[in-house]
């Protein structure tokens, strides 16, 4: 008889270490490991340590080694290009250790960082699983974000050679990478050696003589290399993500503890079989194209759809359908959003009912909560479970999950069901004490974290304790909060900090802010994030300006839009802003941020008793009411 959710989930919290090494069994080790948890350093705790593995190898070279040649590996399935390209596991082997040997021949070897800066296109992946064959630690950089972030990026991260492609496409719009990549390199402290540039047919980007390379010359001189051995603890990859100021966070994932973890999941949280097609609809500059449509599938011998397009307008609400039928998709993965789109342009299911979906056999939504609205339209209309499941980039798997590979347990609207086995989860008040079920709380995790998770911030060993272990020592402050039921589901309800989430997307207010007090007419400013139908939320920035500025106020809010775009990118989504005279604040100086977003939203308020002067607030309503908010 098989185990229930119960039984199992109760095995890795009782017995982590016999738990995950069995589950490393499943992977191959060049040599096995000392020890399944080392906690002499706690709290940074550290898996497998003792043990030599590869990602490439377990993800790529192993199923070729078994007979699996043949199977696809990657469709790279792209309707802003009108085309196709299917990849074998075989394919992918060669051209993957051709690339490696392109790298190699660089100079670059284990432990140098390469920055790939590539849109949804096979190469993106081909460059990541290259850097993990020679154990070159890869840090991808979303196509949405602008020079500057790329340089942040490149100043803390200090890569020996950026890859990247000539150009991105969005509906209607070619986005040319290469400008963007020369300017964050001028404006880097830091200069790579090299860029190695894939030309795309739609942009021929020029080339810097002695810097650039061609992707296509690049490969063509180059003999492929083998997968290297690597330590364990090894870091595998750097993601950088939005933290509370304007540098972003280098998340790392290590390289043994990350392979058992992914490999552990395609199985038992979302049911995939060797052999089968799985397409997380995301992007792989974001931790889900990381987890679900490179490594993951890849490590469990699934076929990865890389898709370029959006749900809508590529060319119809019907493109995820089309998908799904045409290559036999049996799980998907996306964002709530996209769903909302979806729905939004087809709310009878017009374009679903013409293609065959029967294949599918889950749906799987993350990113933000998924609202019951949503929950119930993707459920009647597909006729699959459909599982709302939590996680961040710093744990690279999922908190809570409904585990359908294990059990499927009742679904429960607003919930992201129970802590995934691995995961010991408590909700504290602000003093550290377990509240009762039910109760709103900090949402925190048991330490050790799982494998897969993050063991460091890059460059910032004491930032990452500073931001996660220091106020509930013990354990991982999510930064979410949120309650756990009589039934132990839990319900994520809202972030502890300053970060937003914008169509799925992880943005911080503070970084926003800092971009719109460095325009001179900004006095101060704070920034929230407002409630929006479609995205989810939507950044909306409150303007003072500095005392004596006269200007027309609509052209220093067109400026401030310009220079969020220009800062930090498209995906920003930044174009609602208010001039405001004052900003409410308690009698400490601390901006009531959660008050105004509270305001904007329409939801019910309190007067905060610290309030400095309570006249404000009117103030903010009347400003949010002139952009459509707090009414
Ligand atoms: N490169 C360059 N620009 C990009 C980009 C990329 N890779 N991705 C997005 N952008 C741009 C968009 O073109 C848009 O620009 P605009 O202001 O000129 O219109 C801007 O960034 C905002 O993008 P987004 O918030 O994604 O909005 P959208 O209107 O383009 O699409 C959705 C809305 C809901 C369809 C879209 O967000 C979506 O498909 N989301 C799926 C969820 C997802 O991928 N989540 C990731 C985590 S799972
Ligand atoms: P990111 O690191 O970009 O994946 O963003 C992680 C954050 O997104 C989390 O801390 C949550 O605030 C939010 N999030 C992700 N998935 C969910 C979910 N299923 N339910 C609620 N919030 C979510």
């Amino acid at each position: 008889m098989t185990d229930t959710f119960e039984e199992i989930y109760r095995r890795s919290i009782d017995d982590p270490e016999g738990f995950w090494g069995e589950a490393a069994e499943l992977v191959h080790w060049y040599r096995r490991w000392d020890t399944v948890l080392d906690d002499s350093d706690a709290p940074y705790y550290r898996w497998f340590a003792g043990g030599q593995t590869n990602v490439c190898y377990n993800a790529v070279d192993r199923h070729v080694e078994a007979g699996h040649a043949d199977q696809l590996a990657i469709i790279h399935d792209s309707p802003i290009t009108g085309t196709q390209q299917k990849i074998t596991y075989g394919e992918l082997r060669d051209r993957v250790a051709v690339f490696a040997g392109a790298l190699a021949a660089q100079g670059i070897s284990a432990g140098d960082r390469v920055i790939i800066y590539m849109p949804m296109i096979p190469e993106a992946l081909v460059a990541m699983l290259a850097c993990a064959r020679i154990g070159a630690v890869h840090s991808v950089v979303f196509g949405g974000f602008a020079s500057n972030e790329l340089a942040v990026r490149i100043d803390d991260c200090k890569p020996r050679a950026i890859v990247a492609a000539s150009c991105g496409l969005e509906p209607g719009r070619t986005i040319e990478y290469k400008p963007l990549l020369d300017k964050a390199i001028e404006l880097a402290d830091h200069k790579p050696e090299h860029c190695i540039v894939f030309q795309r047919p739609q942009v021929q980007a020029e080339m810097s003589a002695g810097r650039d390379i061609d992707w296509n010359e690049a490969v063509a001189a180059a003999t492929p290399v083998d997968c290297v051995p690597l330590d364990a603890l090894a870091p595998l990859y750097i993601l950088y993500t939005s933290g509370t100021t304007g540098q972003p966070k280098g998340v790392v994932r290590d390289t043994g503890s990350g392979i058992v973890a992914l490999n552990w999941t395609m199985k038992n949280i979302y049911n995939m079989d060797p052999g089968e097609v799985f397409w997380a609809a995301s992007d792989v500059g974001w931790v889900v194209g990381h987890s679900y449509i490179v490594y993951g599938p890849l490590l469990g011998r699934n076929t990865t759809i890389v898709f370029e397009g959006k749900p809508v307008g590529t060319p119809d609400p019907g493109v995820f359908w089309r998908v799904i039928e045409e290559h036999d998709v049996k799980v998907l993965f996306t964002a709530p959003t996209a769903f909302r789109a979806i729905k939004k342009e087809d709310p009878g299911g017009v374009y679903l009912d013409r293609h065959d979906t029967s294949g599918l056999r889950a749906l799987f939504l993350a990113g933000e909560r998924t609202d019951p609205d949503t929950l119930q339209w993707a459920t009647d209309k597909m006729g699959v479970p459909v599982i709302d499941h939590w996680w961040q980039t710093e744990t690279g798997w999922s908190i809570c999950a409904n585990c359908l590979g294990i059990e499927l347990l009742p679904i429960k609207e607003g919930s992201p069901t129970r802590p995934v086995p691995g995961w010991a989860m408590a909700v504290l008040d602000d003093d550290g004490n377990p509240v009762a079920a039910g109760d709103i709380g900090s949402l925190v995790v048991e330490l050790p974290l799982p494998p897969g998770t993050f063991p460091t911030l890059w460059n910032a060993r004491q930032r990452m304790f500073d931001s996660y272990f220091s106020r509930f020592p013990g354990y991982y402050e999510t930064g979410d909060a949120g309650f756990i039921d009589g039934d132990g589901y839990v319900f994520v309800m809202s972030r502890t900090d300053d970060v937003i989430n914008v169509a799925g997307h992880r943005l911080s207010t503070g970084a926003i802010e800092e971009v719109l007090a460095a325009h001179p007419d900004v006095a101060e400013c704070a920034v929230i994030g407002v409630r929006d139908q479609l995205k989810g939320e939507l950044p909306l920035g409150c303007l003072v300006l500095s005392s004596g500025v006269d200007r027309d106020h609509a052209d220093i809010i067109r400026e401030c839009v310009g220079l969020v775009r220009e800062k930090i990118g498209p995906v920003a989504a930044f174009k609602l802003a208010a001039v405001v005279a004052r900003l409410p604040k308690t009698r400490s100086g601390k901006i009531l941020r959660g008050t105004m977003k509270k305001i904007a939203d329409s939801d019910e308020w309190k007067m905060p008793a610290t309030i400095d002067d309570p006249v404000i607030l009117d103030e903010i309503g009347a400003a949010l009411k002139t952009l459509g908010y707090a009414t």
